[in-house]
Formats: structure tokens, sequence, C-alpha cells
């Protein structure tokens, strides 16, 4: 633009003042040329100004509105297993700490055992309180868990209650915060058989009104729309260890949530997700330039073991935008 206009002007002055030297025109006619010259040499240079700082300014909206535009729709913070940087997770005490930041919303996994009974636990979990780095929850029952918990508690000299229940933890947290996730683990050696049915019963039975259903088994997570139209449930997306590839973004029509590995998680996912009335829950964010990305994303939901950070660094950002003069709902 500043090129034009300088380059527009130097030749129409070149112009003139070679008609002004050269006496073969009629001097009124070269003061006209010369005149316009300066009219149109003025209008540049009064209307780039603007036009420049307009640009700037709309770029600066821009980069703003990337930065500050999640404030007019936070996402919500997603405890997961409740603040595991405070207590061992899933513990009745990792999820009082999170309760006690405000958190959101809290993930709770979800393993049955043996005998079907739906405990708030993980593999990795089980395998660090067991120190058997293969036990799964699937091959002890209601008992054996309920005494390793015990004898882990004792050892970390801790007053946990160590291992509740799904039951134990919704009864907990259920009624002090905006949503629950239930992630639904599937394993031997009854995996997905009669899951959806003992999920769906201890969510009625706690009136879990703000349950939402997750699995990385599609078939558990189609279970679970068949059996209850009103739960909300969500898949999914990840790279499949066996493929290398991104598994399918829309993939299942009748759920309201893709949770997606956040690593795979730009602008066009967001939009392809948002486009198609699917919410996109982020998982699991724990360094606080990833949590960054997902605001910026624009992600409904993040789900992160380290909720005060994430609580914090939305707390800077807001400051900062509002510092800048970032106005709501732009
Ligand atoms: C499990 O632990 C045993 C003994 O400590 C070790 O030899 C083995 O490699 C471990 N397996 C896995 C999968 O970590
Ligand atoms: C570890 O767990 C596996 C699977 O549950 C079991 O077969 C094995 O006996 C356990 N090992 C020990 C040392 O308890």
């Amino acid at each position: 633009m500043a090129m034009i206009s300088s380059k527009v002007g130097r030749r129409a002055l070149f112009h003139s003042q070679r008609n002004v030297g050269g006496f073969s025109f009629p001097v009124r006619l070269s003061s006209k040329r010369l005149f316009r010259t300066i009219i149109i040499s003025l209008a540049f240079i009064a209307l780039f100004p603007p036009i420049f700082f307009h640009f700037r300014l709309r770029r600066f909206h821009q980069i703003q509105l990337r930065k500050c535009g999640w404030l007019n729709n936070p996402p919500l913070v997603c405890a997961h297993g409740g603040d595991s940087t405070k207590a061992f997770p899933n513990t009745m005490d990792a999820y009082e700490f999170a309760l006690r930041s405000q958190v959101d919303c809290i993930e709770i996994d979800v393993s049955r055992s043996l005998d079907g009974v739906l405990f708030a636990l993980h593999d990795r979990d089980l395998q660090r309180i067991s120190g058997n780095n293969t036990s799964k929850v699937g091959y002890l029952i209601e008992t054996q868990i309920k005494e390793l918990g015990i004898d882990y508690q004792s050892a970390l000299k801790s007053d946990a209650g160590i291992v509740p229940t799904v039951e134990d933890a919704l009864k907990l947290i259920s009624g002090s915060v905006r949503q629950v996730i239930l992630d639904a683990k599937v394993g031997p050696p009854s995996y997905e058989k009669g899951l959806a049915k003992d999920i769906l019963s201890v969510v009625e039975r706690t009136q879990c009104k703000n349950c939402l259903v997750w699995a990385k088994s599609d078939s558990l997570a189609r279970d679970v729309i068949k059996q209850a139209s009103d739960v909300m449930v969500g898949y999914i997306v990840m790279i499949d260890p066996s493929t290398g590839f991104r598994t399918n973004l829309l993939r299942m029509k009748g759920a309201d949530v893709v949770g997606v590995y956040h690593p795979l998680i730009d602008e066009k996912l967001v939009r392809i997700l948002h486009g198609r009335n699917k919410k996109v829950y982020a998982w699991t964010v724990d360094d606080v330039n990833s949590m960054q990305k997902m605001l910026f994303e624009r992600v409904d939901a993040v789900v992160t073991s380290n909720p005060t950070l994430l609580q914090r660094r939305m707390q800077d950002i807001r400051t900062e935008c509002l510092e800048e003069g970032f106005s709501f709902s732009q």
C-alpha cells in the first residue's frame, strides 16, 4: 500500500515538473495537473494511515479473539480421578480436594470386579496398590480389592478410604459439580457383557442427572445409547494403537460428546465436531502449554490431573485479557 501510493505520487510529480519546465503547454493546464497531483497525494497521505491502522487493529482483534475468545464460554475444568496431584487418584480424598478447588467436573474411572461391583479404580492404580504389575480389576472380587486398598492405606499411613465404589463416589460428587464423566474400562474376563446395564443401574440409583458415560469401546458406548436415551454418552477419538491412525471423527450419531486425545485437537477438528453439534472434551491435559492451546482452540471441557494449574492459567489469561481491554461477546 505504502509502496504503491508513493510510486504513483512520485510519477505524477515528475510528469508535472516536465510539463512546467517544457513551456510547451499552456500554464493553466500544467498548473491544473500539478493541482490535481497535489490533491491526489494529499488524499493518499490522509487516507493511508487510517487504512493502515484499520488493518493493524483488525489483526490485533483477531489475535486477541484467539487468546481471549474462550472467556465468553469457558471450558469445563475436569479433574481426572479427582485432584491427583494432592491425593491418590480416584480416592475420596482426591475427589474432596477437587471439590474444594471448585472444579466444574470430575472424571471417575469405572472398573468392574469379577463379582460385578463397579469400583472407581483404574487397572494402573490397582497395580500400584497391589505391587503386581499384571493385576486387573476384572479378575479380583470385591473383598480382595477392598483388602488390597486397606493394606495400601495402612502402608501409606493415610486415612483415605481407598478404593471407593462408583456409587460412593457419585454420592459424594455428583451434586457438587456440573458434570461427572464415567470413564468405563472394558477388560477381561467379561469385557462389555452386561456392563452398560450395570453402569446405568448405578446412575439411576444415585439419580445422577449430570453423568456422562464414555468409553474407548464403541460397542459399550452404543449399548448405553440404546439402553438409556436420556444419559449423555461420548466416544473417544485417539490414535488407534493397531493402525497408527486417528480413529474416525464422526462415527456415532447418538453421542453428544467426543473425548479427543488432546494432541489431535486443532481448529479444523473443533469446527467439524461443533458443526455436528458435538461437544469436544480434551484429555488428559497436564502441561501448561497444552492447557493454553486447548483454551485457544475453544474446546468444551479440559480433562486434567492438575486442575488447579489449569484454573490458575485460566485466571491469568483472564486478567491479561481484561487489562488489554478485551470486551466480552465479540
Ligand atoms: C512386571 O514386573 C516384573 C518383576 O518386577 C518385571 O520383570 C516385568 O518386566 C514387569 N512387566 C511389565 C509389563 O512392566
Ligand atoms: C499378579 O497378578 C496376576 C494376574 O492377576 C496373578 O496371576 C499373579 O499370581 C500375581 N502375582 C503375584 C506375585 O501375586
